[in-house]
């Protein structure tokens, strides 16, 4: 299982990538449609980020509980939340065993949660145990193929820099071998189904994000920073760059196909470095789904 214990800072500087506040004040607003106060439970919910948004946005009164199985991470939460005037609690636990009793709360919600969880069904099933009867189950998650295929930089083709193909078929052995998988997002209405949630419907993060050559700004800054730390601009060491062959061959890939692709991740890598000369245009495209508890 993955560690998340030291990705504090990584946390903290992607998560803004991927969703807009007012975005997420329109959900909340018109089509969630919460006007009285809700008690939360976040699942997966590191430092908290999901909280610290949704606390200035929701009505008055309303509580958020974090669940996480990094302790390094929940500590972090209780440190920020502890200056805040948001009714809060932080609980150290896998989310699938929650101590909390059946039908405690008006909402569970995750946000990048359930592409890494080998059982996304079980967590979900958790998410309903605790969730009130006609409360609401969000599911923020990811869509890699997505991502890739709506990247644009502009003066090299797409060809030279992206293998799609490749990609796709990438994400599928990965979910084969690890049971996690970065394109759950798009399968959310399915799985939330097979679960038994009801009036289930799904939007996409309308985040954009766009970096100009010619216009240098701390916004501009803060995106390229952001990007770097999702991977963006990466240098790989020969050791590093053999290591990766080998492991898109351990998934099946010949080396020929290997290096082919990973020259285009390298080509891109490169693309990324040169910021004086960078017009780049990056979707996260993330699916929000969401559906009712009936129970
Ligand atoms: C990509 S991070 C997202 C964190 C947070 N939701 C956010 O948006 O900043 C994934 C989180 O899931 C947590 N996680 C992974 N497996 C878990 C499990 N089985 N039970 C509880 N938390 C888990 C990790 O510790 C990590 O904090």
């Amino acid at each position: 299982m993955e560690n998340w214990d030291d990705k504090f800072d990584y946390l903290k500087l992607t998560r803004s990538l991927y969703l807009n506040i007012d975005y997420l004040q329109f959900l909340i607003e018109k089509v969630w449609k919460i006007t009285k106060k809700v008690d939360v439970i976040d699942f997966g919910c590191g430092y908290g980020y999901l909280g610290l948004v949704l606390m200035s946005l929701l009505p008055n009164g309303s509580s958020y509980t974090g669940v996480d199985i990094s302790e390094e991470l929940i500590n972090k939460g209780k440190e920020i939340f502890k200056e805040l005037p948001f009714n809060h609690k932080f609980i150290l636990s896998s989310a699938n065993n929650v101590p909390e009793k059946d039908d405690t709360f008006d909402i569970a919600i995750c946000n990048s949660v359930l592409m890494h969880i080998p059982e996304p069904d079980a967590v979900l099933a958790e998410m309903k145990r605790i969730t009130k009867n006609d409360g609401m189950i969000i599911a923020c998650e990811s869509n890699w193929n997505a991502v890739n295929a709506l990247l644009y930089i502009d003066g090299i083709k797409k060809s030279k820099i992206t293998d799609l193909g490749f990609l796709q078929i990438l994400f599928e052995r990965i979910h084969e071998k690890t049971k996690t998988d970065g394109n759950i997002g798009m399968k959310m209405p399915v799985i939330m189904a097979r679960n038994n949630i009801k009036n289930i419907q799904a939007r996409i993060s309308d985040s954009v994000r766009i970096i100009l050559a010619d216009e240098k700004n701390e916004d501009q800054d803060s995106i390229y920073t952001s990007l770097q730390s999702d991977g963006f601009g990466e240098e790989l060491s020969d050791e590093q760059k053999s290591k990766k062959i080998n492991w898109f061959m351990e998934l099946g890939f010949s080396e020929e196909e290997a290096t082919k692709y990973l020259e285009k991740e390298i080509k891109l890598n490169e693309i990324f470095r040169n910021r004086d000369e960078l017009n780049l245009v990056y979707a996260a495209a993330m699916t929000f789904c969401f559906g009712y508890v009936s129970k």
